[in-house]
């Protein structure tokens, strides 16, 4: 059934070979029936959350699945990274079981990153697959994890080394939501926003950096740009290669280099964004390194980076562990460490590198890894 959806919100398809979705952005769309008009129909729907956000959010989303669902119950997981492995999904499927959840049971996942990836996750394999709405109330998860249909949980060697491609039926982007959330979440957020920019669209960073204040004030205007653009991005990359088999691995520019960050300092102490955020820069570094890019656009970007207050500098950690760390990356191959590239600026591809050359990037950034950080 279509969306009428009022002119104030935005609204974009992602089209993959088995699916289409709608992505809805506004203000206040969670309590309104329209947004919630059309999914498969099923006698029950259970809201998958963390006691923060379920706390602020999950009334809203039960009323207004009440008049859709005979059956309305909730599960919630317990909050941050640390928490997206097996326990956190077992619990999930206990509730589904325990509440003798059917094929037509609607997964709502309604929080961040975390809680996005961990219940898709679940959706993709209880009773070998079941529909779920991405409800994204963090910055990160409205521009990036909620689209896409990447589900995983973490494995204590790797950042989402289990995990399933699994669609939503529908993205429901809720701007108010974001009033409520932490400055430093809002920042990690901009991380992903930001990581558009070089990969896909040099005209928003030029934006980034004039509206960055804005963005910061969670001014909503503002905001409804980033999530729209950041989204229209991805669902064209998605659109193109759900599965990454190639063009798909650019949206994880900086990722090599972060997730290396976050499970090499434990996860939840790195936000995912901020260990992105300091991935770019390396990533950036090693594009002009191999000559794609002038140093100017690395400092450019660390520039941004560093104004929207993430990190530019990464982690003193061994050179021996990050390696160790990137070669658990999903974009190796072979065991050849791969990395998304730049260049020129708004274009990106996957390409390993010279061990060198990866090296003496790392050096120059992470202090502890041989020799004095240098200034981004
Ligand atoms: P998160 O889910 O941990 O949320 C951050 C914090 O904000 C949590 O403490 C949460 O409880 C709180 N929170 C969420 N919404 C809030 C709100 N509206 N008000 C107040 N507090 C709120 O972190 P995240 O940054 O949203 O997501 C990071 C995760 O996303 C990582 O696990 C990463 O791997 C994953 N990810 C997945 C994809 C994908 O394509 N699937 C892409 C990017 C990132
Ligand atoms: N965030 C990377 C992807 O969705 O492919």
């Amino acid at each position: 059934m279509p969306i009428t959806a009022p002119p104030a919100w935005r609204q974009l398809a992602v089209t993959t070979p088995g699916h289409r979705y709608e992505v809805l952005i506004g203000a206040g769309l969670l309590q309104d029936a329209r947004a919630w008009a059309g999914l498969p129909h099923g006698r029950s729907a259970v809201i998958v959350s963390n006691p923060q956000v379920h706390a602020l959010y999950g009334n809203t989303v039960a009323a207004a699945l009440a008049p859709l669902r005979d059956q309305v119950s909730h599960v919630l997981l317990p909050d941050g990274e640390q928490h997206k492995n097996w326990d956190s999904l077992n619990h999930i499927f206990d509730h589904l079981l325990a509440h003798t959840c059917d094929r037509q049971t609607l997964l709502v996942a309604l929080g961040g990153g975390v809680v996005g990836d961990i219940t898709g996750f679940a959706a993709a394999t209880y009773q070998r697959g079941v529909p779920f709405v991405q409800v994204p109330t963090t910055l990160l998860a409205q521009v990036d994890s909620s689209v896409g249909g990447k589900t995983a949980i973490n494995h204590p060697r790797g950042k989402n080394m289990i995990g399933a491609f699994h669609q939503p039926e529908r993205v429901l982007c809720d701007l108010q939501t974001l009033a409520t959330l932490p400055l430093r979440e809002l920042r990690a957020g901009l991380a992903e926003v930001i990581k558009y920019g070089p990969i896909a669209d040099v005209a928003l960073l030029d934006w980034l950096e004039a509206t960055l204040p804005a963005l910061l004030q969670g001014d909503t205007t503002a905001l409804a740009h980033a999530v729209h653009r950041a989204c229209q991005i991805k669902a064209d990359v998605v659109g193109q290669d759900e599965r990454e088999i190639g063009l798909r691995a650019i949206l994880n520019f900086g990722h090599t280099f972060g997730h290396a960050i976050e499970a090499g300092m434990g996860y939840g102490h790195w936000l995912h964004g901020e260990a992105v955020a300091c991935g770019m820069v390396l990533a950036a570094d090693l594009s002009a390194e191999l000559g794609l890019i002038d140093a100017a656009f690395t400092q450019r970007l660390a520039r941004l980076i560093a104004a929207a207050g993430l990190p530019v500098h990464a982690p003193a950690m061994p050179l021996a562990r990050w390696f160790e760390l990137m070669q658990l990356d999903k974009k190796a191959a072979a065991g050849d460490i791969r990395f998304v590239v730049i260049g020129p600026p708004g274009q990106a591809a996957l390409r390993s590198a010279p061990r060198d050359v990866v090296e003496r990037v790392i050096r120059r950034h992470s202090p502890k890894a041989g020799q004095e950080p240098a200034a981004a």
